[in-house]
């Protein structure tokens, strides 16, 4: 028997006024677009701004359903409109904000587990990795320098 660890690193800003201008306003985005979330269920917002290398910016919002999982997570609605609309153009950057009507949310909300799986095919994809900016509604932002560090034993298309 024998032992396999996987490191996985962040780098931790202090608060979004902390990240350089490009990236501040991608953050800024993400803050705004949660506010078009269609979340009467959770009441649980969530904004993604995606930063691509043809210069444009791709924005997403969590969708809801009444029959639950029929909805979809911000980051999900994000890429995939990126995948749709500019198939051929790689994604540089994420940045994901979440908000609650109910509650102050003050740590990091990182992207679920489904998500970061869809996010993985893209990356798989591109050959090249995706920086994932995420925060809370203030306070730290947690930056991964590519998708594995939040998925590090992912499936992907070659164990097909
Ligand atoms: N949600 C996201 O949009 N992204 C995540 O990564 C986590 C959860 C949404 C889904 C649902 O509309 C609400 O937040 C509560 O789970």
């Amino acid at each position: 028997m024998k032992q396999i660890n996987i490191t996985t690193t962040f780098s931790v800003f202090d608060s979004k006024e902390e990240l350089t201008a490009d990236l501040l306003d991608l953050m800024n985005q993400a803050i705004e677009i949660r506010k078009k979330a269609y979340a009467p269920y959770s009441k649980f917002r969530v904004g993604c701004a995606i930063a691509l290398d043809n210069g444009k910016i791709v924005l997403g919002s969590n969708q809801e359903n009444a029959a639950y999982p029929s909805g979809l997570c911000a980051e999900r609605v994000a890429i995939f409109q990126a995948g749709a609309i500019y198939p051929d153009s790689k994604i540089l950057k994420m940045a994901i904000s979440a908000t609650s009507d109910e509650k102050p949310v003050l740590a990091p909300i990182p992207p679920c587990g489904g998500c970061r799986q869809s996010i993985s095919e893209y990356e798989f994809k591109q050959e090249t990795p995706i920086e994932i900016y995420f925060m809370g509604e203030s306070g730290e932002v947690y930056k991964s320098d590519s998708l594995k560090n939040l998925l590090p034993f992912m499936f992907d298309k070659n164990y097909l």
